[in-house]
């Protein structure tokens, strides 16, 4: 017999199929969904091999499909594809969406992302409806992309980081396939461990309006502590991954990217001391900041390095640094 999550599988990749045989041969996947995803610039080679699909504005069309099929209701419940209304008839979580299935490292259909299809949203929290956790899905576990990427990211010796899915699909359509995404949330550790069997070099490629820095600093510290090599990179003021890549062949971005990423830690460091200018409070409080950063650098001849970059940059006595990594070391143990 199948186990429950094998079953959640198969039932997953029901799913996907269905949406997609939607986007291609429904007449609404045609007119309004395959309209909005070549309008945002997206190539049919690369929908196909996302494997985008659509599903309809009808509250129930894959749950009446799904059971017509002999599917039962149970996976469709505990995939989170369809929920139990009060008088206990099936619905569908996605409707009216344009649909982005998440594969596992394997490949496997986990979950997926459903975005509406106007562009000017007046709710923002519902540009995006993504599965639930479940019994096969935790989100803090996958990594959007991470199937298509891996190859790429062993040739490559180095994973670029995004935000979102169009990040992904718009960087893999410029020519750029060693990227995923953390959709949305803080990077864990179990996202970057997943991307360190694959490689130490993580770029991570910010908005260039800045905003959601300060808010992964803490995220990537924990990408310190794994031992990885990891840098930034700015992109210009009003561009995402995205829109980027539509105005950019992948040599030009890979140029741009080579140009403009920076050091971690040097970007830290050059962000705070500009917030904190000269008030003495804010400057110390940047201080330790970036000497908790150093210190939970696995590698010392790697902390070193960083100390005595960090004591120009700060102007400041290296000894002083020494001795404060060294004392958060200390009751680390
Ligand atoms: N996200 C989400 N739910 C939301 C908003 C965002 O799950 N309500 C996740 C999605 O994975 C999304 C990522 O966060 O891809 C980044 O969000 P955002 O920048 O708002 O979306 P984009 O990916 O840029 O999508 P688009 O370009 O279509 O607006
Ligand atoms: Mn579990
Ligand atoms: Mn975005
Ligand atoms: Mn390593
Ligand atoms: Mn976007």
């Amino acid at each position: 017999a199948q186990s429950l999550r094998e079953s959640l599988f198969v039932v997953n990749q029901f799913a996907s199929e269905y949406f997609r045989d939607v986007l291609y041969n429904h007449i609404d996947g045609q007119r309004i969904g395959m309209t909005y995803l070549r309008g945002r610039g997206f190539r049919d080679d690369i929908i196909k091999k996302f494997q985008l699909g659509y599903s309809t504005d009808s509250p129930d069309a894959l749950a009446k499909a799904a059971i017509q099929k002999g599917y039962k209701e149970e996976f469709l419940v505990k995939t989170g594809l369809c929920y139990r209304k009060d008088n206990g008839s099936l619905h569908d979580r996605f409707w009216g969406r344009v649909i982005f299935p998440v594969h596992t490292l394997s490949g496997k259909v986990v979950a997926f992302g459903g975005r509406v299809l106007s562009s000017a949203t007046k709710n923002v929290q519902m540009k995006y409806v993504n599965s639930p956790e479940s019994e096969i899905y935790h989100k803090s576990r996958e990594l959007y992309g991470i199937y298509f990427a891996k190859q790429a990211i062993v040739r490559q010796d180095r994973c670029f980081l995004v935000e979102g899915y169009t990040d992904v699909i718009s960087m893999h359509q410029s020519g750029i396939e060693n990227v995923v995404a953390s959709s949305g949330t803080a990077l864990t550790s179990e996202q970057i461990r997943l991307i360190h069997r694959f490689t130490n070099n993580i770029t991570v490629l910010y908005d260039g309006d800045g905003a959601g820095i300060k808010a992964s600093i803490r995220g990537i510290d924990m990408l310190l502590e794994e031992g990885m090599n990891i840098k930034v990179c700015l992109l210009p003021d009003g561009d995402d991954p995205d829109s980027f890549a539509r105005k950019h062949n992948a040599t030009d971005y890979q140029a741009y990217i080579n140009d403009h990423e920076v050091d971690f830690i040097r970007f830290k460091t050059n962000l705070l001391m500009e917030e904190a200018g000269k008030d003495p409070i804010k400057r110390a409080s940047l201080i330790s900041s970036i000497v908790k950063s150093i210190s939970v650098i696995p590698d010392a001849i790697v902390r070193s390095v960083y100390i005595r970059e960090c004591s120009q940059l700060l102007q400041m006595e290296e000894k002083i640094l020494v001795e404060a990594t060294a004392k958060l070391i200390e009751q680390a143990r």
